[in-house]
């Protein structure tokens, strides 16, 4: 049985002492949660995060890293630095990334392997334009951005990938993918994984993102293929975010 990862990502919102508090109250709402819970918070937030999470069951994540360890590039963060403060998650190739600053296909391999180097648990977002949704190219698609994301990556490393499939017309807008078209979606992407690497295919969670709140939660991820969610707007809420956690 594959387990529910259900994370949130905070996206450019709330500050470091907003985060310790959010973390200090999200703690007592989940302790008693099975599935992981991890919150993606920005980087300078993350220390605070991480100090507040100690001994819990919450994990911390970054929303982006460079592929490289060092070197210069201004402004940037490496994933050694996000490993030697303690993060565990990092979320890579957000359509926000894509489309404000220019990520490609290319670059996220090689954030995805670089992630993987550093120890880092990364979870890939891959997800269709509602013009190419109308197209009916959301299959070829998305399981294109998936097979280019985890080429050269060992077999390990694929299964330990978390991919959120995050339909982009979803993302912030309310719309939510109805739970069955979210469920075939993901059914796709196993599907394709399943022709690069058999073996490791069954192991890997694949979530939902887009619009996800307590009051669509329990249905998505009670789909026989969602093993949970990847949550923006509502995860800004402690209170709401532990009612997604313990759908
Ligand atoms: P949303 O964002 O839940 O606000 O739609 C999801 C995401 O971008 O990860």
């Amino acid at each position: 049985m594959r387990k529910k990862v259900i994370a949130g990502n905070w996206k450019m919102n709330k500050n470091a002492v907003e985060a310790e508090n959010y973390i200090n109250e999200l703690k007592e709402l989940v302790k008693d949660s099975t599935n992981e819970v991890v919150v993606c918070v920005p980087f300078i937030a993350l220390c605070k995060a991480i100090n507040a999470a100690k001994e819990t069951n919450i994990k911390i994540g970054a929303q982006n890293m460079h592929f490289e360890e060092k070197g210069a590039y201004t402004g940037e963060i490496s994933p050694k630095m996000l490993r030697d403060i303690g993060v565990e998650y990092v979320i890579i190739g957000h359509s926000e990334r894509r489309e404000y600053f220019n990520e490609s296909d290319e670059t996220v391999n090689k954030k995805l392997k670089s992630a993987f180097e550093y120890g880092l648990k990364p979870i890939l977002c891959v997800g269709e334009t509602l013009t190419q949704r109308e197209e009916g190219i959301t299959k070829a698609w998305v399981t294109n951005q998936v097979r280019l994301a985890l080429d050269g990556l060992t077999n390990e490393q694929i299964g330990n990938t978390i991919i959120a499939y995050e339909p982009i017309w979803a993302i912030g807008t309310g719309k939510t993918a109805s739970s069955e078209d979210a469920n075939e979606v993901i059914r796709w992407i196993r599907e394709e994984i399943k022709n690069i690497c058999r073996e490791v295919a069954e192991n890997v969670i694949i979530q939902y993102g887009g619009s996800v709140k307590s009051e669509n939660a329990k249905e998505l991820f009670e789909m026989s293929d969602i093993d949970g969610g990847l949550v923006g707007g509502a995860s800004l809420i402690a209170e709401e975010f532990a009612k997604i956690v313990n759908y």
